[in-house]
């Protein structure tokens, strides 16, 4: 198997037994894994046969590892022992790959596996926890596995932020031997995603119905980012937010990228400081961004340039790095204001929330001459924002009486009726027949408990789907500097929603 002909996609295998690896391996193939890893450490056995039969039998091109601290105590009286006899015996078998801890890697063990192998490859690893990785001590480690005289080194770092992966792709893209990198956990999720992109030879996935922080699903990795194309002159795009597993952003803006052939990646991003992450990924090559929960306000501060109604507003949604200067750019995108901007002019705008969504959309209406009132949990939040709109702000709990006329419209940009709450409505059925229109900015479940009620008295509803198509096509465009797919991205949203 060449080495860097192709991106392979591995997935680890921790099994009990050896039926349970057989079956995990075969469903890893069905998933279209390109390798396995092997961890012979998390098998129970009680002679090295067991291991034979299961490297023999192998369907996939296979990576055979057994670190010594997580054996089974039920497998060998002694771990290091163990480790090396099955390392040896996977070598006997010529399997693809063997991997080697650097602290078991002595001189003399090694030159006994170089000497004994056919093809298997030898991988010489290394496993870095806490704190902070800096490029010299991971380059000094990546000298000392080298050193080895290893074909391949591989080092697994441990990190906090999601700013301690930017280390791993300076190693990547200047080693001089073939290097596996990995940052575990779920702020080291974009090691995998952008390590093809810094020289990667492989990334790894995770099998169907087993999430593990830090990693995509193999399906994932081979259907919706498609990594296989990304390379060193990909265009990384992403969504900052915090949590951010639930955004659908990837979901859409992958495929629309493959669809139009443009080279771009767009990537979960969970950012704990958002400052911290344009410090560290300054470059040109992240080249544009959503801005979600909680870091939209402190976008602004973050942007070189920002529009004015972005300042009012108080918030940012969309963030381009303009490629001449590297500048960090505000960018507007009319995305709820217009799903339901036509019928807004002259009519009452009841607003369910004051956060992020009910400020730009609070400031649309105003903008499209509507009478904005709004209601809000937190009751400080919605006077501050009805000032800011020459609005009226009302107690929550009189949000099902209030009724000044017909033909109002409705929008509710407050998380009630969101998964897992899809229960739950802001609004009474019965109040709902005073609304002419209503919108939902929930888009999880896209057919939400407050538009199927809207709709069964006779409103016309709105999605928060439309909400999420319109704004990003118009991220999509602004991206790219191209029209966006909107047929395409559409159907993606039908099926993927
Ligand atoms: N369709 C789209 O494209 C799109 C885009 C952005 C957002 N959204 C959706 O819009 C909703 C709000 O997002 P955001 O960005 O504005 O979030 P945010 O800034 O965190 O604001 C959350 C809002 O929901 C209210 N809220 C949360 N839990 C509540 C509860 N249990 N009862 C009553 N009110 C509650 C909050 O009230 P307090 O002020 O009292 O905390 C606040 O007004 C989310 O469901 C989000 O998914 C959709």
């Amino acid at each position: 198997m060449g080495l860097r002909s192709k991106l392979l996609v591995c997935a680890t295998l921790e099994c009990e037994s050896k039926e349970e690896m057989m079956a995990s391996m075969e469903k890893a193939k069905e998933e279209g894994a390109d390798l396995v890893e092997l961890c012979i450490d998390s098998m129970s056995f009680s002679h090295i046969s067991e291991v034979e039969h299961l490297l023999k039998q192998r369907i996939l091109p296979s990576i055979v590892s057994f670190r010594q601290n997580s054996a089974k105590s039920t497998c060998i009286g002694d771990s290091r022992k163990a480790c090396l006899q099955v390392l040896r015996r996977a070598i006997e078998l010529d399997v693809e790959f063997v991997e080697i801890e650097l602290e078991v890697a002595s001189d003399v063990v090694l030159s006994e596996l170089m000497n004994k192998r056919s093809n298997t490859k030898i991988i010489v690893s290394s496993y870095l926890n806490g704190g902070t990785p800096s490029k010299e001590k991971l380059g000094n480690l990546i000298a000392c596995l080298q050193c080895t005289g290893a074909d391949i080194v591989k080092v697994v770092i441990d990190v906090i932020y999601i700013t301690d992966v930017a280390p791993l792709f300076h190693v990547l893209a200047h080693c001089q031997v073939p290097l596996i990198a990995r940052a575990v956990g779920d702020r080291g999720l974009i090691s995998q995603l952008l390590g093809p992109k810094y020289g990667a030879l492989l990334v790894w996935g995770s099998l169907g119905g087993n999430s593990i922080p830090g990693l995509l699903s193999l399906v994932s990795i081979k259907q919706v980012y498609k990594l296989d194309y990304v390379n060193s002159d990909t265009k990384v795009f992403g969504v900052i937010s915090n949590p951010v597993s639930h955004s659908k952003g990837p979901l859409l803006h992958n495929p629309a990228f493959r669809h139009t052939g443009y080279n771009g990646v767009y990537v979960p991003l969970l950012v704990d400081n958002i400052k911290e992450f344009f410090r560290v990924y300054s470059c040109n090559d992240f080249a544009g961004f959503s801005v979600g929960i909680p870091h939209k306000e402190e976008a602004v501060r973050c942007c070189d340039e920002v529009h004015p109604l972005a300042k009012c507003i108080g918030a940012v949604n969309t963030i381009v790095r303009r490629p001449t200067d590297g500048k960090l750019v505000e960018r507007r995108v009319a995305n709820g204001e217009a799903a339901i901007a036509s019928p807004v002019s002259g009519k009452t705008f009841v607003l369910v929330g004051a956060g992020g969504a009910g400020r730009a959309l609070a400031f649309g209406a105003k903008n499209r001459g509507a009478r904005v009132v709004i209601f809000n949990r937190n009751f400080e939040r919605a006077k501050a924002l009805a000032e800011a709109v020459s609005g009226e702000a009302l107690p929550i709990e009189h949000l099902d009486k209030f009724c000044p006329e017909n033909g109002m419209i409705l929008a509710n940009a407050s998380a009630v009726g969101m998964q897992p709450n899809t229960s739950q409505t802001p609004v009474s059925k019965e109040a709902l027949e005073s609304y002419e229109l209503v919108f939902d900015a929930v888009y999880t479940p896209r057919n939400t408990r407050l538009l199927q009620e809207a709709a069964e008295v006779g409103a016309t509803v709105v999605s928060g789907v439309e909400m999420f198509v319109r704004q990003a096509l118009g991220q999509f465009k602004l991206f790219t500097g191209g029209l966006a797919p909107e047929d395409f991205m559409r159907k993606v949203v039908l099926e993927q929603f």
